[in-house]
């Protein structure tokens, strides 16, 4: 059985490496890896490949960044051709970004099975291109391969058929199981004269946050502000990096030691990171799993989240977008007792395992 994962962006890597592994693990399946290229520098891309020893891609398709309709055109332009050409009989399709979203209607209009891994998903924010994009995806994927009950109760709860649902985890939790030995073997705090529970992490690029400049500015200064008291790493994305530099607002953040802009770090670098951070502050959808699976509180700037059961079975809690909650909440997690690690449903490592013999029967 031939089998196309299509995918673009950072978030989608850590998704796709136990796939290719379980595909290759089970057997019977030939697989074949398309890149469309919306994330393309090396930090954001090729390092994620190389950490997690992902095939390099049989297709990179280089589309590049672009407002929504350009980037999310070219990259179904692109899959389309590609569909045709190599006939696979299934394609999968990862999470929430444009190429998700590009690969779910290319694959769908050709009649090609589809199967989206991390469905289900909502934010019931219409606000947000992922939730445009998760929705779509959902609607026409075969396959819904959910990564916690509550997405199979969203799924249900809009109609659709219990047979399209197949609850099997998150694959992103695979990787971090399978790697957490070896990330926690890095002297990454130390390299950085980092004290272990002595600092915040920190990323940002919604464009919710980060696409205001007043509201960036702000986020800025208090991160400065935060930063008397608890030195902040804060990896910055190449949106904010873009942000900070057409605003010219690289000088709020001041010249201290405590307050470090640094360039995007690994996957491995990055893990390892927030395993010792006292409190990691963030926008992203994935960091919400990975810090409650991992026990690291979490404060998500953000007034909702496609993730609730991060706030209810792990350590997440949302602040609302922009600055104005942050310091009253690092505060708090600094008076707190550091929270007790709990068991979250869909984290178990066999997630991708189960998309393998899922389709195995299946197809
Ligand atoms: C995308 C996803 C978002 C995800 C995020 C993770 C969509 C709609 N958004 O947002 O859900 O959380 O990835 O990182 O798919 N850029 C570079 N180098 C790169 C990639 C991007 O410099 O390798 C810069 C470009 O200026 C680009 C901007 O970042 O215009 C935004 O990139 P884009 O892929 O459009 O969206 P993200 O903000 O990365």
């Amino acid at each position: 059985m031939k089998v196309a994962s299509i995918v673009g962006a950072r978030p989608n890597f850590m998704k796709l490496a136990p796939v290719d592994r379980a595909l290759k693990a089970h057997g019977g399946f030939r697989h074949i890896i398309v890149h469309t290229g919306q994330h393309y520098d090396y930090e954001m891309s090729r390092v994620f490949f190389e950490e997690l020893d992902i095939p390099s891609p049989q297709y990179h398709l280089g589309v590049g960044s672009g407002l929504h309709g350009e980037q999310t055109g070219k990259a179904l332009v692109e899959i389309e051709r590609v569909i045709m050409r190599e006939k696979p009989d299934i394609v999968l399709v990862y999470g929430d970004v444009n190429s998700t979203l590009a690969g779910a209607l290319a694959a769908a209009k050709l009649h090609v099975r589809v199967g989206h891994v991390e469905a289900g998903l909502r934010s019931f924010d219409m606000t947000m291109p992922e939730e445009i994009n998760r929705r779509v995806a959902d609607t026409v994927s075969d396959f819904l391969f959910t990564p916690h009950p509550v997405a199979d109760d969203n799924l249900r709860k809009e109609g659709v058929e219990r047979r399209r649902i197949v609850m099997v985890g998150d694959t992103m939790i695979d990787t971090l199981l399978e790697n957490l030995p070896r990330i926690r073997r890095l002297e990454t705090p130390r390299e950085m004269g980092l004290e272990e529970g002595g600092y915040m992490l920190v990323t940002l690029h919604r464009p919710s946050n980060v696409d205001e400049r007043e509201s960036l500015k702000a986020i800025i200064a208090s991160l400065r502000r935060v930063s008397r008291e608890l030195t902040v790493v804060f990896p910055v994305h190449p949106r904010t990096r873009a942000r900070i530099g057409q605003w010219r607002l690289g000088g709020v953040s001041g010249k201290s030691d405590r307050l470090r802009l640094i360039a995007p770090l690994s996957y491995m670098k990055f893990v390892r990171l927030m395993l010792s951070a006292r409190v990691v502050l963030t926008d992203s959808g994935s960091i919400q799993v990975e810090t409650s699976f991992l026990g690291v509180p979490c404060l998500t700037m953000r007034d909702n989240t496609e993730r609730p059961y991060t706030v209810t079975e792990g350590t997440n809690r949302l602040i609302g977008r922009g600055a104005s909650m942050m310091e009253t909440a690092v505060a708090d997690v600094m008076r707190a007792r550091r929270p007790v690690r709990r068991r979250i449903a869909g984290c178990h490592g066999r997630a991708a395992w189960r998309i393998a013999a899922y389709l195995a029967q299946k197809i």
